[in-house]
């Protein structure tokens, strides 16, 4: 049989596109943050990034035969990360007139409680991991539902796709209605048992899941301290500090703690690789010990202006040196679109005085997000070794883009009308370990 160009490439293959990845934080960097080539190449090797650089230079060096994937008019991107969403609302996406614990009650539970059928569970995460992909996002941090069917659904559907993915099962044994309620024991041998099943095989890891503070007794917080203390490497994720009503909440739940976050605090569930979505209503302790122990606080726009939380403040986050990703909150947030988030993350910032700018916004959806989650070793941006997840955004996706762009003069104008103004039909293809995972021509050429 004779060698095929991939074997004799030994498995290599190159993307040519314009490419931008960050190696810092562009606040802290400024453009020294950003790697930019105009005419790039990305080469691939085993599903990792070889090489990264311009074009003219890196053809000559590839093996014989290499395949080269011409993207040019595009622009490759480091794979978005997604850090923190709940597979289990995607289909109440989009409910109508209530703020968050109204949300809960009137759509929430209900929708999660039919997770317990994994058949049901099956479709949605199937969809949900499509979905992901079709909007560019190679990596997330992602909410199941308390029963322990809808983990291995989310699990399976994403090593189908070879995805990187974190989830967990919810632990939440008081103040939600039976069918989506488990006990601080049940919850804690639930959680041992996915860990032991999913944590470390191929891409996947697990996330200890404690709803919200205020539905887990002190007994299931504890039992959360406990697991991650006994099984070093596994995530943690929570919500903090959303609501106003929710805050008012746990002050009465807990009155010894001085502040919400401190309830977490005080159950050793502040350290490296936990992740707190919204983090609105925070003070300077709280923010300082986010930054002190390492946790990291998801920036959900899309949710907080949805669900009318309040406004996330990103300067004083980040003066205070606490790691921040972007996450889109589905369902209380209104899209899986990164790009979409990005632009509603600017908007908020811009009601809190602040200005997000397109490089730090598209740095947060990738290498920061990659940091939040201790994955920055791994993912994040195409230094060599790094696992080849990449997006290729398409500038020139509608005609109002192209017509924008044709006025912009400089990458960072392009970045930031894409941001703005892109959404799905700005993904063009999604590689997940160099292959393409989604591919929008060849989709609409099948449907
Ligand atoms: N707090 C507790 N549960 C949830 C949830 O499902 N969504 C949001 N946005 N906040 C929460
Ligand atoms: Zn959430």
């Amino acid at each position: 049989m004779p060698a095929n160009s991939v074997d004799r490439a030994g498995n290599t293959a190159a993307f040519r596109a314009e490419i931008v990845d960050f190696v810092g934080d562009p606040a802290m960097l400024g453009d020294a943050a950003l790697r930019h080539h105009a005419d790039g190449l990305l080469v691939v090797r085993g599903g990792k990034v070889a090489n990264a650089g311009p074009a003219v230079a890196l053809l000559p060096t590839l093996p014989r035969d290499t395949p080269v994937v011409d993207y040019r008019g595009k622009l490759i991107l480091p794979g978005f990360v997604d850090t923190h969403l709940h597979y289990a609302q995607t289909d109440i996406i989009a409910s109508y007139g209530a703020q968050l614990l109204e949300w809960l009650e009137r759509y929430t539970f209900a929708e999660e409680a039919r997770f317990a059928d994994p058949i049901h569970a099956a479709e949605v995460a199937g969809f949900f991991v499509q979905e992901l992909l079709r909007n560019g996002t190679t990596t997330a941090l992602v909410f199941a539902t308390t029963h322990a069917t809808s983990v291995e659904a989310i699990f399976a559907a994403a090593e189908a796709e070879s995805m990187r993915l974190i989830a967990g099962k919810v632990l939440t044994d008081r103040h939600v209605p039976e069918a989506v309620r488990d006990t601080a024991d049940g919850g804690y041998e639930a959680s041992k048992a996915l860990i032991g099943r999913w944590h470390g095989r191929g891409r996947l890891g697990y996330a200890v899941t404690p709803r919200f503070a205020p539905a887990s007794t002190e007994r299931q917080l504890e039992l959360c301290g406990r697991l991650l203390d006994e099984h070093p490497g596994v995530f943690l994720q929570s919500h903090v500090a959303e609501n106003r009503n929710e805050i008012a909440w746990v002050a009465e739940l807990f009155p010894w703690s001085r502040s919400y976050l401190d309830v977490y605090d005080h159950y050793g569930l502040l350290r490296e690789r936990a992740v707190y979505a919204h983090c609105i209503h925070l003070d300077a302790t709280d923010r300082g010990r986010m930054a002190a122990t390492g946790a990291a606080m998801a920036f959900c726009p899309t949710s907080n202006l949805f669900l009318g939380s309040g406004l996330f403040d990103a300067q004083a986050a980040r003066e205070a040196g606490v790691r921040v990703g972007i996450g889109t909150d589905v369902g209380g947030g209104t899209s899986f679109s990164m790009l979409r988030t990005l632009d509603e993350a600017y908007k908020v910032s811009q009601l809190a005085g602040q200005k997000l700018s397109p490089l730090r916004a598209f740095y947060l959806a990738t290498l920061g997000g990659a940091a939040s989650l201790y994955l920055d070793d791994r993912i994040g941006n195409f230094d060599a070794g790094k696992e080849a997840d990449f997006v290729v955004l398409d500038p020139a996706a509608t005609p109002l883009l192209v017509r924008r762009l044709a006025r912009a003069e400089t990458l960072v104008e392009r970045l930031f009308a894409l941001m703005v103004l892109g959404d799905d039909r700005a993904i063009y293809a999604t590689h997940v370990l160099g292959r393409a995972a989604w591919a929008r021509d060849h989709h609409l050429s099948r449907s």
